[in-house]
């Protein structure tokens, strides 16, 4: 009998590179998906893509993920490094995420492999795993929050996640509210300066300690000017997704809005993620009737934008909807 193992991608409302620092992030998992359509394989993993021209062969043993052949094959190898199954699996890959366009395809790639090969346990385990296979896959240091928002995520609502407790709040999302994503160029962080920042925030966090904890004036006194915009940008970013929970909560889009643009302008002036089509977006974005806010998302340096806007305010780009996280259903 075959079985599919479904995992969402993710888009993120607001809280960006705050992650790996332990920080708070606004996530959620949206109604597109990875689906491996699988059947149980004793000693080896069979895949085929809808979207690669040649399918991934693998042994239930491997050691360097990065040397494998097709590339898309690492993001498998890397979880299969990582759990050692005792089975593999032949299976078929069809996704309606957009691959690298900065809405988690390959993180709910990784996700969908471990289920379909047999991982159990719980939504932060699977995240930990997942994560340290596509930094062994991908070479590029990532946080926690894409894989976790695929494998924590709750029908209706957005999440504040607290990377560095591991925690997630459901928050949901108000009525009468459209959440808008737009492509607006590929991208990816291998090769890109995502492990830069990664290690400009550890060069910030050994003069002031955990940024997490640090406050604005914490950051202002950093000596290297480069480091102390990256810290103070992660420190108004975690401010902002509290802020951005209570007036999501309370209604108050007018308010969550202006911190979404507010973010925007952070990661673009002090976090310089963001390019120049990204900032031309967001700006035709908010100057458009009916657009709360609107923000890049992700990981940056290309990828897509996301708007709050009211219903129908938007022609172009996806509506998505928040979904549950990553799960295994029988084959009908
Ligand atoms: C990418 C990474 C995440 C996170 C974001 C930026 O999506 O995979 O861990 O760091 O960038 O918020």
């Amino acid at each position: 009998m075959t079985r599919i193992a479904r995992a969402p991608g993710r888009v993120n409302l607001i809280g960006d590179h705050t992650d790996y620092t332990g920080g708070l992030v606004f996530p959620m998992a949206v109604d597109r998906w990875t689906d491996i359509e699988f059947e149980p394989l004793p000693d080896a993993i069979e895949l085929a893509s809808a979207d690669e021209p040649e399918p991934v062969r693998l042994p239930l043993r491997i050691d360097d993920p990065t040397t494998v052949t097709p590339a898309w094959g690492r993001y498998v190898a890397g979880v299969v490094s990582e759990m050692s199954p005792t089975h593999g699996i032949r299976g078929h890959v069809t996704t309606t995420i957009p691959i690298g366009g900065g809405m988690s395809s390959s993180h709910a790639l990784e996700v969908a492999v471990a289920l379909a090969l047999g991982f159990a346990g719980t939504a932060v385990d699977l995240a930990k795993l997942t994560q340290r296979a596509e930094n062994r896959a991908s070479g590029v240091p990532t946080g926690i929050m894409d894989q976790f928002s695929i494998a924590a995520g709750v029908a209706g609502h957005a999440l504040l996640m607290d990377c560095g407790a591991l925690t997630v709040t459901p928050v949901p999302l108000p009525e009468g509210l459209d959440v808008v994503v737009q492509f607006i160029a590929h991208r990816t962080l291998v090769g890109s300066a995502y492990a830069d920042r990664v290690a400009e925030c550890a060069a910030a966090e050994r003069e002031i300690g955990p940024l997490r904890e640090a406050s604005a004036s914490d950051a202002d006194g950093l000596h290297d000017p480069v480091v102390r915009r990256r810290a103070q940008h992660v420190v108004a970013e975690n401010q902002r997704v509290r802020d951005f929970a209570v007036a999501l909560t309370a209604g108050d889009l007018r308010t969550a809005g202006a911190l979404m643009v507010a973010s925007h302008a952070s990661l673009r002036d002090l976090y310089e993620t963001s390019i120049p089509v990204m900032d031309e977006a967001v700006e035709r974005l908010v100057a458009t009737p009916g657009v709360h806010g609107a923000r890049m998302t992700g990981g940056g340096f290309g990828g897509c934008v996301v708007a709050l806007t009211e219903p129908g305010a938007l022609g172009d780009g996806w509506v998505v909807h928040p979904v549950d996280g990553a799960s295994v259903v029988d084959a009908v």
